[in-house]
């Protein structure tokens, strides 16, 4: 919990999970303000559930995958009730909607923490921040076309490039039976690579497709593939989703062997993957359709899809690139006081009540150490109350980048900075 630095102990947050500091948190609430955008031009609204639910409501994920097995941080509170943190923003989301029952297609978006006992490294974390989207109650391709383009134009909008789309589908329940039966014949005739996790097979033959073990990465190679025991039914509404994420610009990779991680999906399942990353750790984000999750919660039939993307993994990628999202300055204008009086106060007051992103320096510090405040404050202008210019009625501004200055009159330099634009966007 803490670590001995002398006398006094200093506490530090838990492994496996960060704080993030501005300037860092600039990015953060740019990138989630982007999505909030995104999310509403696609005309999704936001829901907020809570941080723990029952624990059954996240048991649903699956037995047999690790999210529920080996990562749920689950306990007993007060009253006696199993209680878990939320793994992922799917789970509580179903349970909102069949609890509540509100019209569907019900087409929702969030941004909420989320907690798995993973061991961490880079891009893993025992908390991490998903941004993520859910259409409940519609089993219509062009849904699943939409769920990807509001994912994939996301990335484009913050500046990603070096995403690749890959999908496949995990087909119709005639589909996933008959292929559970031959990949499971198929495992018992490799029993002895896989030794004890044989068990886990056939609890779930699919679960060892997405395994990272390096010693089966040659059976899961060779496997047999779902893509060729598609029902024609499943293979038809995957054609559609295809030909849907070209008609809009996308070029679709299908990787036959793209599962996921949890038990709820049935047909269309997708990612997104960064060139940028190194393989089988380039996940930016993904989803897919889990259309008897509802009925699973005790709900109405409702097909449904989603995604979600964590927060950190994007910036991770953004690194990578080199790239993306170049945060807005936080402040328009920084304000310098010579005159330690009313002044300042009334200036500051009357530029942030116009909309502007104004701080200032406190505690009558020297001029040099003002200028160097606001130099380091990122703004885009630093504006000094000095005695002389004050009493005839102006302001020096100066541009912090080029160091230009401007004598503005007071009366009108808040529309002075307006029509300068100070924000690009
Ligand atoms: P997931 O693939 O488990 O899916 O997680 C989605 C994304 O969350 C990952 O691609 C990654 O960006 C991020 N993520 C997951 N675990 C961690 C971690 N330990 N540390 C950092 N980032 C992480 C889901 O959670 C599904 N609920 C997605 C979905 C929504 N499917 C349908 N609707």
């Amino acid at each position: 919990m803490a670590s001995g630095t002398g006398a006094r102990d200093v506490f530090r947050a838990p492994k496996g999970t960060r704080d993030v500091l501005p300037p860092e948190s600039d990015r953060w609430i740019d990138i989630v303000g982007r999505f909030a955008e995104r999310a509403r031009r696609f005309g999704y609204g936001l829901v907020i559930t809570p941080i723990f639910e029952h624990y059954e409501v996240f048991a649903r994920l699956g037995d047999t995958t690790d999210v529920v097995s080996k990562e749920m941080y689950d306990f007993v509170d007060k009253g006696d009730r199993r209680l878990a943190l939320r793994p992922e923003g799917t789970a509580g989301t179903v349970r909102a909607f069949v609890e509540h029952r509100p019209i569907a297609p019900w087409k929702v978006w969030y941004i909420a923490p989320n907690f798995r006992y993973e061991r961490p490294q880079a891009g893993r974390y025992r908390q991490h921040f998903q941004l993520g989207a859910e259409v409940i109650g519609s089993d219509d391709p062009d849904v699943d076309v939409e769920m990807i383009d509001l994912q994939g134009g996301f990335y484009r909008e913050i500046g990603l490039t070096q995403s690749r789309l890959v999908v496949n589908s995990m087909g119709d329940a005639e589909t996933r039976e008959r292929y559970r039966h031959v990949l499971l014949a198929y495992w018992h005739d490799h029993a002895d690579l896989l030794g004890d996790d044989i068990a886990r097979a056939v609890a779930n033959p699919l679960r060892i497709l997405d395994s990272k073990r390096p010693d089966w990465q040659t059976i899961i190679a060779e496997a047999p593939q779902l893509r060729d025991h598609l029902s024609d039914a499943a293979a038809a509404t995957f054609d559609r989703v295809l030909a849907g994420l070209r008609a809009i610009g996308y070029d679709p990779e299908i990787d036959p062997r793209l599962v996921r991680g949890l038990d709820y999906y049935t047909s269309t399942v997708f990612e997104f993957r960064s060139s940028a990353l190194s393989a089988g750790q380039d996940t930016i984000g993904g989803g897919g359709r889990y259309d008897r999750l509802s009925e699973e919660m005790g709900g109405p039939p409702a097909p449904a899809i989603g995604f979600g993307t964590g927060i950190e993994r994007i910036l991770i990628v953004a690194g990578a690139e080199a790239a993306v999202t170049r945060a807005r300055p936080r402040l328009d204008a920084f304000v310098i006081d010579t005159l330690d009086n009313d002044a300042a106060l009334l200036l500051v007051h009357e530029l942030r009540e116009s909309g502007l992103a104004v701080d200032r320096s406190f505690g009558s510090r020297s001029l040099k150490k003002q200028w160097s405040a606001a130099d380091k404050s990122g703004a885009t202008y630093g504006v000094m109350l000095a005695p002389r210019e004050y009493e005839h009625g102006v302001v020096i501004v100066k541009e912090l980048s080029t160091g230009e200055q401007h004598e503005v009159p007071r009366a009108t330099i808040t529309t002075w900075i307006q029509q300068r634009g100070v924000t690009p966007q």
